[in-house]
C-alpha cells in the first residue's frame, strides 16, 4: 500500500534528519513525564550502586520515542549501545553472537520484541536473568549444555504490541514503561524547537496547527514540519506562519481535526453501522489493512481520544464520534450503547 504523509512507521531516508532531530537528554526530551521521572530516579540509583540499570521495556504505538528514550538512558548510564530488531535474529547463533560481542555495561536495544521467535527467547531468559549464554552442543541423549557468563547489561525492549509479548519474557524486564500520545502542546513545543533548528522558525499560530493535525505523535508532527517547511522555502518566507502551514496541510490532505485517511475509513465504517459492533477481520478486510496494523496503529489513537470503543462484540463509534461528525449518535435512539 502506498505510504501516508500521516503515516506513523518510519520511512528509511529518516532515520538522518530524525537523528538530528532527536532530543539527546531527558531535559530536551518534552512528554511522557512520567516515565522520565521515573527513570531519572532508576538511573541514578543504579550509577550509586555501580550496577547496570535494570532491564527496560516499552511499549506504545509507534513514533512516541522509544527508541529515543533508549538512546538517552544509554547516554545517561554512560553505557555503547547496541541496536536490532527481533526480525534480524533468526537463529540461536545470531543472538548469541549480539551476547558474545556486549560488554560490561553496554545496553542492548532490541526493536520489535513481539517478534522473537519461542526458540530465540529461550536463549534470552538466562541471560536476562543471570547474565549467561547456555549453548547446547549436540542432540538428544548425548545433548550437552555449556553455561559461558556474559558481560553484565542491560536490555530494552520496544514492542507496538505488549499483548505479544510472552509472559516470561515480560516478567523479566524490571520496568515496563506504556507511552503515552503527546498532547498539543507538548507537540507545539516539539515543532517549534525542531523548526528553530532547521532555521525556519515555526510562529506559535502554526505550531499549533501542526500540533493539533500530528494524530498526538512527534514523529508525524516532525514530518509534517518539513514538508510544510518546503513550502514555505518555496514561498522564499522567513518563517512559517499560519496561512503557510494550513495551505501545506490542506495540499498534504492532512485532515485538521487530526484524522487521517484510514482513521476517517474506520470511522466511516463504524458510523455506517449505526451503532452495531463491527469485528476486527470486518474492518481488516474493509481497509485492505492487516489487523496488528490496525490494533497497534490505527486504534490506539482513536480509542485514547475517546472515538472509538472496544466492545466485547467488536467496535463501535462512540457518541463523541457522531459529534465530530454532527451526526446525531444511534444511543439516542436505540440505547446501544449501554452495554
Ligand atoms: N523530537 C521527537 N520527539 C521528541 C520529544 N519527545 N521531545 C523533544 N523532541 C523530540
Amino acid at each position: 500500500m502506498e505510504k501516508r504523509v500521516v503515516e506513523v512507521e518510519k520511512f528509511s531516508f529518516e532515520d538522518s534528519y530524525e537523528v538530528t532531530l532527536r532530543p539527546s537528554s531527558f531535559d530536551e526530551y518534552i512528554g511522557q513525564e512520567k516515565i522520565k521521572k521515573n527513570l531519572q530516579v532508576f538511573i541514578k540509583a543504579a550509577k550509586k550502586r555501580g550496577e547496570v540499570l535494570d532491564h527496560v521495556l516499552f511499549f506504545g504505538p509507534p513514533g512516541l520515542g522509544k527508541t529515543t528514550l533508549a538512546n538517552i538512558i544509554s547516554t545517561e548510564m554512560g553505557a555503547n549501545m547496541k541496536t536490532t530488531a527481533a526480525p534480524m535474529i533468526e537463529k540461536s547463533g545470531d543472538l548469541a553472537a549480539i551476547l558474545t560481542n556486549l560488554e560490561e555495561g553496554d545496553i542492548l536495544f532490541i526493536d520489535e520484541i513481539h517478534r522473537l521467535s519461542p526458540a530465540i527467547e529461550e536463549i534470552l531468559y538466562p541471560a536476562m536473568e543471570d547474565f549467561r549464554l547456555d549453548i547446547i552442543i549436540g542432540s538428544g541423549p548425548a545433548a550437552q549444555t555449556i553455561k559461558l557468563d556474559l558481560p553484565k547489561f542491560t536490555l530494552i525492549g520496544a514492542t507496538t504490541r505488549a499483548g505479544m509479548i510472552s509472559s516470561p519474557l515480560r516478567d523479566r524486564f524490571g520496568m515496563h514503561f506504556r507511552m503515552q500520545f503527546y498532547t498539543r502542546s507538548e507537540l507545539a513545543t516539539i515543532i517549534k524547537r525542531a523548526s528553530t533548528k532547521l532555521n525556519k522558525p515555526c510562529l506559535n499560530d502554526a505550531s499549533a496547527e501542526l500540533s493539533k493535525r500530528s494524530r498526538g505523535t512527534p514523529r508525524i508532527a516532525l514530518r509534517l514540519l518539513k514538508r510544510v517547511r518546503d513550502f514555505a522555502d518555496v514561498e522564499d518566507m522567513e518563517s512559517i506562519e499560519l496561512g503557510i502551514a494550513k495551505f501545506a496541510l490542506d495540499e498534504l490532505g492532512v485532515d485538521d481535526r487530526g484524522f487521517d485517511e484510514m482513521d476517517l475509513k474506520l470511522i466511516n465504517l463504524l458510523i455506517e453501522s449505526r451503532g452495531k459492533p463491527i469485528g476486527l477481520g470486518t474492518i481488516a478486510a474493509t481497509l485492505s489493512e492487516d489487523e496488528g496494523t490496525i490494533e497497534d496503529v490505527i486504534e490506539p489513537y482513536l480509542i485514547a481520544n475517546g472515538y472509538i470503543e472496544k466492545t466485547a462484540r467488536g467496535r463501535v463509534a462512540t457518541p463523541k464520534c457522531y459529534d465530530v461528525f454532527k451526526l446525531s449518535p444511534p444511543s439516542l435512539e436505540k440505547g446501544l450503547f449501554d452495554e
